[in-house]
């Protein structure tokens, strides 16, 4: 049984990929670094917190998640600073969702103490991984999911709780095209929308592929019911310009409470930008569109931070946006976001977290 301040056991690697690794190239979630952090839930209790080498799964083909899909993840970043220290950016954001997605998807609450620890351990062991220039990070990979070896539709009795990571660099290397979808719908009132869980991402693998076949990057996703209002932007928040006023709709159950989008808000609001959290119509989006009030917007969340939009599509119109050397908004609010996670402002909201 897991009390606080259990000690969780390490075991090195032997054979460290590091060397072999050239930091400099990678690309977004494709080289692991060498450990990964692993516990096991069974009898109502986690069990055995552990440091390992990076290494596969085994799993039976009855495996519960491979059906069912009870699964749920989260995403953060460590970023390195010029002096050399490395920090967490708001981990305990992620503790938090990550508990409210579990309780969502009836999988067990983790302990934010013991989940803090295996985080800055892991970064700890792993700090040579993390890309040091302005443009890499270590993003930290938490996930759970169901273990039991059974087919039957229930909520598992065992899990396991694992925590990867890998250096990164970009996600998007240009702005992005993106397609207003008002007929597929990615969430819905009462369903796991505000969850980051697994099934949510498969469901938008098939609009998403549409629109891609059409030359768009990513959906533009609207409400289930009237697909009236807009709600995210891909895998990310949407963040919009429209006159002088940041517009980005409210979390009601259907859109992820990104850690990211709520930096960014606070940010705004502290720098005076004003800014709106609240319904935004498809309706009032292609109006500004039309007229050219539409002055940014851009999708954020942790992988991208900021992903610009190069142009919004809407039925069979497609709208160009202002060229992105002229976003005010978004260049000032992603550098301030930059500036403080690499310790060259001063972290006055107190959101990094630092790695010893
Ligand atoms: C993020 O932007 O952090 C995401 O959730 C994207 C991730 C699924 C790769």
């Amino acid at each position: 049984m897991i009390t606080t301040g259990q000690k969780i056991a390490i075991e090195e690697t032997k054979h460290s990929r590091l060397p072999g690794t050239d930091l400099a190239n990678v690309k977004f979630g494709r080289t692991f670094s060498d450990h990964m952090f692993v516990m096991d839930f069974a009898d109502g209790e986690w069990r055995e917190p552990r440091i390992v080498p990076y290494a596969d799964l085994q799993m039976s083909p009855a495996c519960l998640v491979l059906h069912y899909a009870q699964t749920i993840f989260e995403g953060l970043k460590a970023y390195r600073s010029a002096d050399g220290s490395v920090n967490l950016f708001r981990p305990q954001a992620n503790i938090a969702r990550m508990n409210k997605s579990a309780h969502r998807m009836c999988m067990p609450h983790i302990p934010e103490e013991l989940f803090m620890d295996a985080l800055l351990q892991l970064v700890g062991k792993d700090r040579g991984w993390i890309p040091g220039d302005e443009e890499g990070a270590l993003y930290i990979r938490p996930f759970m999911y169901a273990a039991d070896e059974f087919i039957g539709v229930r909520t598992a009795e065992t899990y396991r709780f694992i925590i990867f990571t890998c250096p990164v660099r970009g996600y998007y290397t240009e702005a992005v095209k993106v397609k207003i979808e008002t007929h597929y719908s990615r969430a819905f009132p009462g369903g796991t929308g505000e969850a980051k869980c697994g099934g949510n991402y498969a469901a938008s693998l098939y609009p998403a592929k549409l629109a891609h076949d059409k030359g768009y990057h990513q959906l533009v996703w609207t409400d289930g019911m009237e697909h009236k209002y807009i709600e995210e932007s891909g895998t990310m928040n949407i963040f919009l310009r429209i006159g002088d006023t940041l517009v980005t709709p409210d979390t009601d159950g259907t859109i992820l409470h990104g850690v990211t989008r709520d930096s960014i808000i606070q940010l705004a609001r502290r720098e005076g930008i004003p800014t709106e959290v609240r319904r935004v119509t498809v309706e009032e989006v292609v109006n500004a569109l039309r007229n050219g009030t539409l002055k940014e917007a851009f999708g954020a969340g942790t992988a991208a931070t900021i992903a610009h939009i190069r142009s919004i599509a809407h039925e069979d119109r497609e709208f160009e946006l202002p060229s992105v050397e002229d976003r005010e908004y978004a260049t000032k609010l992603g550098g301030m976001l930059d500036d403080i996670r690499r310790g060259r402002a001063a972290d006055t909201f107190g959101w990094m977290v630092p790695v010893r």
